[in-house]
């Protein structure tokens, strides 16, 4: 499918508006879209480098301590990578976002990501087609169909890289997280307690994978 027909049904059930697909590449996506009063939201592919890990930050720094709770800081980065370090960090990932252009300051509102790793849980059959999604979007944009879109976004893509199934972990008291994996269809695969590092209490984990 492509990606423009995927949009086109946000936009149809009146989430978005003026969507416009400039690029259907998984690796160089760009679509720009209107959601509310908000103004043009760009949707493109975040890239291992300084000006990006930037605005990661500002994103991070930028969410609620409920949200951080949940979904942790980027990746340091420290050039110069070694060409081994940067593959084994980026050359297995897609990392998205929904930025803004504010007042010619970019400012993203949503970040989301594919981790393509080896074995995923323990028994996994399908090492190297499962990949690990994670998306967080701005608190004051929570509830407006962004996370769904991410989601829809990175099926998408995962379908484009052939992969067979999604996987994921978050956190039993994460309510928004566990309502969005729901609501998406992604499946209980096992829960168990982990230490939260970005709470440093003890949590119930849950896995889930959707098949693609
Ligand atoms: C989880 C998160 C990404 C959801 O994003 P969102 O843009 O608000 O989600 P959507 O508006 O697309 O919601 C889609 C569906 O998810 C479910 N959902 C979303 N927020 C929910 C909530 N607070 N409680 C219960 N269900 C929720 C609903 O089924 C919703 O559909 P509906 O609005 O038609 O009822 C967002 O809350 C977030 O970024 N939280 C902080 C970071 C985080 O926890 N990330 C996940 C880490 S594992």
């Amino acid at each position: 499918m492509l990606l423009k027909t995927l949009l086109q049904a946000h936009e149809s059930r009146g989430r978005i508006s003026s969507l416009e697909v400039n690029s259907e590449s998984v690796i160089d996506l760009h679509a720009r879209f209107v959601i509310g009063s908000t103004g043009q939201i760009t949707l493109r592919i975040l890239e291992p480098n300084q000006d990006d890990h930037h605005l990661e930050t500002g994103f991070y720094d930028s969410l609620s301590r409920e949200s951080q709770n949940f979904f942790g800081p980027p990746e340091e980065f420290t050039p110069p990578w070694s060409e081994e370090e940067y593959d084994l960090r980026f050359g297995q990932s897609l990392k998205y976002a929904f930025i803004l252009p504010g007042d010619g300051v970019e400012r993203i509102i949503g970040k989301f990501y594919l981790k393509r790793i080896g074995q995923m849980y323990e028994g996994d059959s399908n090492a190297g087609k499962t990949a690990e999604l994670g998306i967080g979007i701005s608190d004051q944009y929570h509830r407006r169909g962004l996370g769904s879109m991410g989601i829809d976004i990175l099926e998408w893509a995962g379908g484009q890289i052939s992969l067979d199934s999604i996987w994921l972990m978050h956190f039993e008291e994460n309510d928004k997280g566990a309502g969005l994996y729901e609501h998406r269809g992604y499946s209980i695969v096992r829960k168990y307690k982990l230490l939260n590092p970005f709470t440093n209490t003890e949590m119930t984990a849950v896995e889930r994978i959707k098949h693609l």
